[in-house]
């Protein structure tokens, strides 16, 4: 019945409508890492490759819906705030739709792949003087003010769209042993991703398709400089403190004032999960650590990994889990940090010997 469908709107049972704006988005790989599974000490470890979706993140399985409503509903302009990714999405999936894109950045946050997709795709770039933060409580007044209609996470149809991501990781994964995974360790920005795939497993559950018992522990990481989820889970409050000076490698979590937090707060909590924070050095050593498996990912996407290490170290992690990590961006996605964090290229002159006594180790003179 699913015949032709690409992978979001294969659950179309699950979502507003029965097709949408498509590229297509979905059916991103489930890979095996087994250096880093026997490394991080869990019994499985699967990544969830979201930057493989088309314009290299999850937000892909969002717009997808949300431009489709936008449609339906006849606005003319669309606009988000964004650390860049939420922006490449939505001017890719705006220009499919022929519609006008509008959106505000943070002025030298944003990772250069992203600006490079917005720029292409056709939006209208504005940075602003301001972090992420600042950006959304702009775009919003500027919804508000009927100028723009919102894609922002904050819109519920683009968290429809991403509970496809729970949907398919319940699928594909099945241990030896038929189990679907204990805990799915994602990063948090706006914490949007974490609202989506709480109401992908209530759902499920609600419908009698799931075991309570059989609900994934939602963790959720954050980098050490931006990290208010992780401040209201330990604090055991119901809302986030917006941070009001965020810093960190991984730009496009870059945020204080997670405005999903009251959705996605209760998801750690009920499912069992917890959430924590990763210097920006360990962001970096699990970039390597995926790359070095052949999976290239951004710095916001590695910081899965980095948490999930930390939370084994810790033992809030048992060695018997089965965990997907979720990587939500693609390596390209940052090339500059992608850069940083690899070997440098070593300049040799275009000559067989030279280069052979190079690679010796010799100078190469
Ligand atoms: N990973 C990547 C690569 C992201 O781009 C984002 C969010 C997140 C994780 C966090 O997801 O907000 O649902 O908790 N990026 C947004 C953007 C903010 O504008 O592209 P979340």
């Amino acid at each position: 019945q699913f015949e032709g469908r690409t992978s979001v709107w294969r659950y179309s049972a699950a979502l507003p409508f029965e097709e949408g704006v498509t590229l297509p988005e979905g059916g991103t790989p489930l890979h095996r890492v087994p250096r880093l599974e026997e490394e991080v000490g869990v019994r499985n470890l699967r990544i969830k490759h979201e930057g493989m979706n088309p314009t290299g993140s999850f937000k892909d399985r969002g717009m997808t819906v949300g431009v489709r409503v936008a449609q339906e509903l006849g606005v003319d302009r669309l606009a988000c705030a964004s650390t860049g990714n939420t922006s490449a999405a939505l001017a890719a999936y705006g220009g499919r739709a022929g519609l006008e894109t509008l959106v505000l950045l943070p002025a030298g946050k944003v990772a250069a792949g992203k600006i490079a997709q917005a720029a292409l795709h056709g939006a209208r770039i504005l940075e602003v003087d301001g972090n992420f933060d600042a950006c959304l409580d702009r775009v919003q007044d500027l919804a508000d003010r009927g100028e723009a209609y919102l894609l922002n996470s904050l819109n519920p149809f683009r968290l429809e769209g991403q509970k496809t991501i729970g949907l398919e990781i319940l699928e594909e994964f099945r241990d030896d042993e038929g189990r679907f995974p204990d805990r799915i360790v994602l990063p948090v920005g706006n914490a949007g991703n974490t609202a989506a795939l709480y109401k992908c497993f209530r759902e499920l559950v609600a419908g009698g398709d799931l075991a309570p018992g059989d609900v994934p522990k939602l963790t959720g990481v954050q980098a050490e400089g931006a990290a208010p989820m992780v401040e209201a889970i330990r604090e055991g409050r119901e809302e986030t403190r917006r941070w009001e000076e965020v810093e960190t490698i991984a730009t496009a979590i870059r945020i204080g004032n997670p405005v999903n937090a009251p959705k996605a707060l209760p998801g750690i909590r009920e499912t069992g999960g917890t959430a924590v924070a990763v210097s920006d050095d360990e962001i970096t050593d699990a970039q390597r650590s995926l790359a070095a498996e052949g999976v290239g990912v951004e710095p916001a996407s590695a910081a899965s990994v980095a948490g999930l290490r930390k939370l084994r170290e810790s033992g809030e992690v048992d060695a018997g889990e089965d965990v997907v990590c979720l990587t939500t961006g693609h390596l390209l996605k940052d090339p500059d940090a992608a850069a940083a964090a690899g070997s440098d290229p070593q300049p040799v002159p275009n000559d067989t010997d030279a280069i052979l006594r190079h690679l010796a180790g010799q100078s190469v003179g």
